[in-house]
């Protein structure tokens, strides 16, 4: 990667952009605050009307940005790679951005994972990517994720209570994706606490995230001492030529962008499950209703509700709106799947229909293994769930759920639910 100059180099030849007071930016909204947990469809459905299908956004520190929330618009800007970038060294707003911004981590000109590569080196990783994931058998999949939610439940079953997001949608995706990538069982509980810590932003965040790299540092290694037959191992072959600390990365990228959205897409799909009296009646009797509350949380509820993001690589119009060369675009998948020019009835079923662009569109969409393995792994854990505890229920009234605090991932701060205590000595 070229060495980028530091904010205080370039300040004075690029123009702050916008300048205060642009026009293209008034009436600007953050993209913060409670209105995102709370009632995301109402600010969507108010930007929307104010500013249609691309409006201005601004970002902590008041960095401005487009939030991309027409269904239309998004697929145009994840179609064309090549006037909407990932490449975050385009950004104009770099002079603007301060120390310790909180949204590093997640926007930065030093990442040098696959979700920020381009062209050719892009088309490569991706392709090795999505091969080792398609090499996954699906049914040593299902039994692997059928044992560790079994066991899970186990924890928990003679309770009578359980708290489902922390005790059980948290830890199962990680626990199988570390199965099938080859990483040792004996790592997989501290792993999951430091995945989840990382990604929580806690105060133990950065030795968090040390953990992690530490974890997949090792497997590297481990696997190219002694190759098995798992994903680890078929990214080590693909990726000759590459530097471990490449390979390194693109391991936590399959890790995380693997582990925190299929983990939401479980609790929002138990969510709606025991909230919605549309699946009430369905829910013990019709396994087919899993299946379709899985797929209407994706249309009104995705766990990855925006997504940092895409850069233009030169001047343009979009919806109407000016975009300058090097402005950064949000993509906003909550906005776009609820986007009335697709679904003007949201109280209507989405019957299987599964056009959503919850997993992205175009060359940096998510790998379609990679979606085949979060829907085995969140279709198992909710049906081994209502086959262990069939009388679950919510055990707080339904409006005092809580959303985690993020506008740019949809998903449950817990899941409290009650049900009858399997007999001690039983299953
Ligand atoms: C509910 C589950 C999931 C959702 C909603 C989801 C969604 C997404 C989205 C929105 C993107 C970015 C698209 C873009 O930038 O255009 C993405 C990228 C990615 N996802 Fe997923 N994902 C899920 C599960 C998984 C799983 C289980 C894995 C791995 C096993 C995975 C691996 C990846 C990778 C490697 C990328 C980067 C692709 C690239 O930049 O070329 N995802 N995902």
């Amino acid at each position: 990667m070229t060495a980028q100059p530091r904010p205080s180099e370039n300040a004075a030849a690029t123009p702050a952009t916008p300048p205060p007071g642009c026009p293209a930016h008034q009436g600007a909204r953050s993209l913060s605050g409670p209105g995102f947990q709370t009632d995301p469809f109402g600010v969507y459905g108010e930007m929307r009307g104010e500013h249609g299908p691309v409006a201005p956004v601004l970002l902590d520190g008041d960095i401005p940005g487009w939030l991309v929330l027409g269904y239309r618009e998004l697929h145009q800007v994840t179609s064309d790679a090549e006037l909407f970038t990932r490449d975050a060294n385009q950004w104009n707003q770099w002079p603007n951005v301060p120390e310790n911004w909180p949204l590093a981590p997640m926007i930065s000109r030093d990442q040098t994972s696959v979700v920020y590569a381009t062209g050719e080196d892009h088309q490569r990783r991706a392709e090795a990517i999505g091969e080792a994931l398609e090499a996954v058998d699906p049914y040593e999949l299902r039994s692997q994720a059928e044992l560790i939610a079994d066991r899970l439940v186990d924890e928990f079953c003679h309770e009578g209570e359980a708290e489902l997001i922390a005790d059980y949608a948290r830890l199962l995706p990680e626990l199988v994706l570390a199965r099938i990538y080859g990483i040792p069982d004996a790592e997989g509980p501290a792993l999951v606490q430091a995945m989840n810590d990382a990604i929580d932003g806690k105060e133990n965040a950065l030795e968090s995230y040390q953990h992690v790299y530490l974890v997949m540092r090792q497997l590297a290694s481990a696997k190219r001492t002694a190759p098995a037959p798992d994903v680890a191992s078929r990214l080590v072959a693909a990726y000759r030529g590459y530097s471990d600390e490449l390979l390194v990365q693109d391991f936590i990228v399959i890790m995380t962008a693997g582990h925190q959205p299929t983990a939401d897409w479980i609790g929002n799909t138990l969510r709606l499950l025991l909230t919605d009296e549309r699946f009430a009646l369905s829910l013990s009797g019709g396994r087919h209703s899993v299946g379709q509350a899985m797929n209407e949380v994706l249309w009104e509820d995705t766990p990855v509700a925006n997504l940092a993001a895409r850069w233009a690589t030169r001047d343009t119009t979009l919806a109407g709106k000016h975009i300058r060369k090097g402005d950064l675009l949000i993509l906003g998948f909550h906005g776009a799947n609820t986007d009335p020019l697709v679904r003007p009835d949201s109280d209507a079923f989405t019957e299987g229909n599964s056009a959503f662009l919850s997993f992205g569109h175009g060359e940096h969409r998510c790998p379609h293994p990679a979606q085949e393995i979060a829907e085995t792994i969140a279709k198992t854990a909710v049906e081994v769930l209502l086959d262990r505890l069939p009388d679950v229920r919510l055990a707080v009234p339904s409006d005092t759920l809580l959303w985690r605090p993020s506008a740019w991932v949809r998903g449950l701060s817990a899941l409290p639910v009650a049900f009858t205590p399997a007999p001690k000595g039983a299953r």
